[in-house]
């Protein structure tokens, strides 16, 4: 596919019928999981698993405090039409503190033909999550495929803060590798990962977006199963992160690369104000080690710069430093996450990310999701009560391998890399965390606010599904 050529498209809106309670308003969506048609290779057609069996799916918008009810109704075949693989789906909204039976628990599988009713509480601070399939052991082929898109929760101190509307702009980035007839090929002999040789942003390889001269908000999620990202502006100029995966940071950060690893959302602003009409600015890859790169793997998106009017009393338009704190100077990111610190009295959780090399699966702690099953679901790597803050060490021993660490439930904050501080633009709260090669990092975080069992696991998916993934349980100590 041509590079800088295919426009840009914004995530679609999906919209909800809208129900009432007592306790005020619902939203709802019924999800039809379908397979569909996609035009990603001029001239040719890509077999997809969609969500409304688009790929794009379309995001959903939420305002903080207005629940949610998906249903989702599997209308897949059983069976993959491209990869063979079976298909039974689950569905995670990841960076939601979902209660256990509605937050996509792997093996708690929809079938072909089959529906199921989830419930988002959308308590949490405005934030980027997402939805995708979870299916046990073939989660990668799912997602893959196309069943993931993301879900925007918003509130009043970002809807203040930050731009909104067509100035507040999804970008879900993910890569593939084609078959000369189109379809998808899926090629990861030693489950180690799938690097595509396609960059696709919103489902269009390589598209490039016009842009007015403000400040523009992105949401860049990574949402490739293996390929981890270095992005980078051309002109050297740095963007300004606001938010990481959990929302709002304590400061905003300007930084010219970070590392960005499968499933972590960052938000940034992008001030592009200063560029001459007609100017091209590219997003770029800077890659990081381990990754298979390929000819314009280094390339992400354009921006060419236009000079459209636009509505100049919106006060987000040339603010690309936001103060983010109250008149009271109260900092804007959640204190819930942010204020947590270390204490003597804290026991550590060590978790190593380990493979083995004879039969290429991964695991924690020695233990592999089959193992979590066998026992049937009695192992846990922690088990804290409800309430309870701890800290999390997770090794990386895997050699040269980096792992997106993801932990279900809920948001943490990084004390340490390697001992020393963690980078500037991931100090906001987080659900994903890169562990690179042989490195060492730490968490603090406080379970809650539900009981029950929740997944961690490697994100890059195939890790996941071979099978990098445990639990553990909160609040639900026998002794
Ligand atoms: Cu984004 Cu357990 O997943
Ligand atoms: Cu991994």
């Amino acid at each position: 596919p041509p590079r800088y050529t295919n426009a840009f498209r914004p995530l679609e809106k999906l919209v909800p019928t809208v129900t009432y309670d007592a306790d005020g308003p619902i939203h709802n969506y019924d999800i039809w999981a379908k397979p569909g048609l996609a035009g990603i290779v001029p001239g040719l057609q890509t077999p997809v698993l969609g969500y409304g069996g688009v790929v794009p799916a379309k995001r959903i918008d939420v305002d903080q405090g207005t629940r949610i009810t998906m249903t989702m109704h599997n209308r897949l075949p059983a069976t993959h039409p491209v990869f063979g693989t079976p298909v039974s789906i689950s569905t995670h909204l990841h960076g939601s503190a979902s209660l256990p039976q509605y937050d996509g628990y792997a093996s708690d599988l929809t079938e072909s033909q089959q529906k199921k009713v989830y419930h988002y509480p959308n308590f949490q601070p405005a934030r980027t999550l997402w939805y995708h399939d979870h299916g046990v052991h073939y989660t990668a082929q799912n997602a893959y495929s196309g069943l993931a898109s993301q879900y925007h929760l918003h509130d009043p101190d970002e809807r203040r803060l930050l731009p909104q509307g067509e100035f507040d702009v999804a970008l879900t980035l993910s890569d593939m590798m084609f078959q000369a007839n189109g379809s998808q090929l899926y090629d990861d002999r030693s489950h180690s990962g799938l690097w595509g040789d396609v960059i696709l942003v919103n489902g269009t390889p390589w598209p490039v977006m016009k842009v007015k001269k403000r400040v523009y908000r992105f949401r860049l999620l990574n949402a490739s199963l293996s390929r981890s990202y270095r992005p980078t502006l051309s002109t050297g100029d740095p963007v300004y992160m606001v938010a990481t995966d959990g929302g709002l940071m304590p400061a905003v950060v300007p930084v010219s690369e970070w590392r960005h690893g499968s499933a972590e959302r960052y938000e940034f602003l992008v001030d592009f104000r200063k560029y001459a009409t007609g100017q091209r600015v590219e997003l770029k890859n800077l890659s990081n080690p381990n990754n298979r790169d390929f000819d314009f793997t280094g390339k992400i998106m354009a921006f060419d710069v236009v000079g459209d009017s636009f509505d100049k009393t919106d006060p987000t338009w040339d603010r690309p430093k936001p103060v983010m704190a109250r008149p009271n100077g109260d900092p804007l990111a959640s204190k819930e996450v942010m204020g947590l610190t270390e204490t003597k009295d804290m026991k550590v959780v060590t978790i190593r990310v380990q493979r083995d090399d004879t039969t290429n699966e991964w695991n924690l702690n020695g233990e592999t999701w089959h193992d979590v099953v066998d026992s049937e679901y009695k192992k846990v790597l922690a088990s804290p009560d409800l309430g309870e803050t701890q800290v999390w060490e997770i090794q990386n021993n895997s050699g040269g391998w980096f792992h997106p660490v993801h932990i279900h439930l809920i948001d943490f904050k990084i004390l340490s890399r390697n001992g020393r501080a963690p980078f500037a633009y991931e100090q906001g709260p987080k659900d994903v965390v890169y562990v690179g090669e042989g490195e060492k990092v730490r968490l603090i975080m406080k379970f809650g606010p539900h009981r029950g069992k929740y997944m961690v696991h490697c994100h890059n998916l195939p890790h996941e599904d071979h099978d990098m993934m445990h639990q553990f349980s909160v609040g639900l100590k026998s002794d």
